[in-house]
């Protein structure tokens, strides 16, 4: 099974990071939105990335270039028809999903994959709504997808050995660490790290600490990049409180409870930095 050409369904934060990466290994893109509006979005977002990487010297502007001459976007889904493979990397609600999935077996090759950027909706259940589920496989990014090297590749019930092996080879390609996760709600890294930024946004509405100091502690005390406070931020209010009400349903348990502070900032439209407000400001 060899994949020379990819769909990246959403153009969003994950949909062009994906697409930036898979052009820059040299893969051709076909970038897919329902607007006009939300592509172009999705192709400034990309360029200022490649601008930054180019201004770091971690690639030369000729490769950002041709990089950007591999991506053809559009907003007809029959240009899905071309692709090896498919990642849908739309907004992460399982009805729009399963819908999305679905209008995408409708065009695919018979044997093109269709992978989901799902951060934790289960595969299983996304690909049971398929006519061939074999060849259906969460393949999990992270943000900002130019710079995390993870890649979590999710094998449902259904899903085939054979579409599990492709999956990890093109992730070596496109210069990811892939590991290999049984399906399971929030898979492994979001299991863990989304019920920790819920907890920040506890702390921080008991009053134990500013935003600020929480986001401070976790830098200087627990050696993490960014605080959790700056991480939802960058990943999305409203990414993680989907991802918390995953876990919570399909785990059963009360220590999944989404933060009502969490619930509230997201029912005021303040979802991080794509909203330029979500704990912080981003003027
Ligand atoms: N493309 C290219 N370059 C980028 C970039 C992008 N999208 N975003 C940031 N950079 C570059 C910046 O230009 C900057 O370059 P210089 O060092 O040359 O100035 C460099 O990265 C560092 O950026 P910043 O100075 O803005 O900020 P930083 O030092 O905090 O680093 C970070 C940014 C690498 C993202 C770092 O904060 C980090 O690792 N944060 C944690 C990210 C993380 O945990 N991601 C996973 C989220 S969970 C998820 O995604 C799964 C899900 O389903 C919810």
């Amino acid at each position: 099974m060899t994949i020379e050409t990819i769909g990246v369904v959403g153009a969003g934060t994950m949909g062009s990071g994906i697409a930036q990466i898979a052009a820059t290994a040299g893969l051709k893109i076909v970038l897919i939105d329902v607007t006009e509006t939300a592509l172009t979005r999705g192709m400034a977002a990309l360029r200022s990335s490649l601008e930054r990487l180019v201004a770091k010297n971690t690639i030369a502007a000729e490769v950002a270039s041709a990089t950007l001459a591999r991506i053809d976007t559009s907003t007809d889904y029959q240009r899905l028809a071309e692709v090896d493979l498919v990642i849908e990397a739309a907004t992460e609600q399982v009805e729009l999903k399963r819908a999305i999935l679905k209008q995408i077996e409708a065009v695919a090759k018979q044997h093109a994959i269709i992978a989901t950027n799902t951060s934790s909706i289960s595969i299983t259940s996304l690909a049971s709504n398929l006519a061939d589920p074999s060849r259906c496989v969460g393949m999990h990014f992270f943000n900002p997808v130019p710079l995390m090297p993870l890649v979590e590749i999710i094998r449902g019930v259904q899903t085939s050995t054979e579409t599990v092996d492709a999956i990890h080879e093109l992730s070596r390609r496109l210069d990811k660490s892939p590991i290999g996760v049984k399906n399971s709600p929030g898979f492994v890294v979001n299991r863990i790290l989304v019920p920790m930024i819920n907890e920040a946004f506890f702390v921080l509405a008991e009053g134990v600490a500013t935003a600020e100091e929480i986001d401070e502690g976790m830098r200087l005390g627990a050696n993490h990049p960014i605080g959790p406070l700056a991480l939802a931020d960058l990943v999305g209010l409203d990414v993680c409180l989907a991802v918390l009400e995953v876990l919570a349903k399909d785990l059963g348990d009360q220590k999944y409870r989404a933060c009502p502070l969490l619930r509230e900032l997201v029912a005021a439209g303040r979802l991080g930095r794509k909203t330029r407000h979500g704990v912080y400001r981003y003027d």
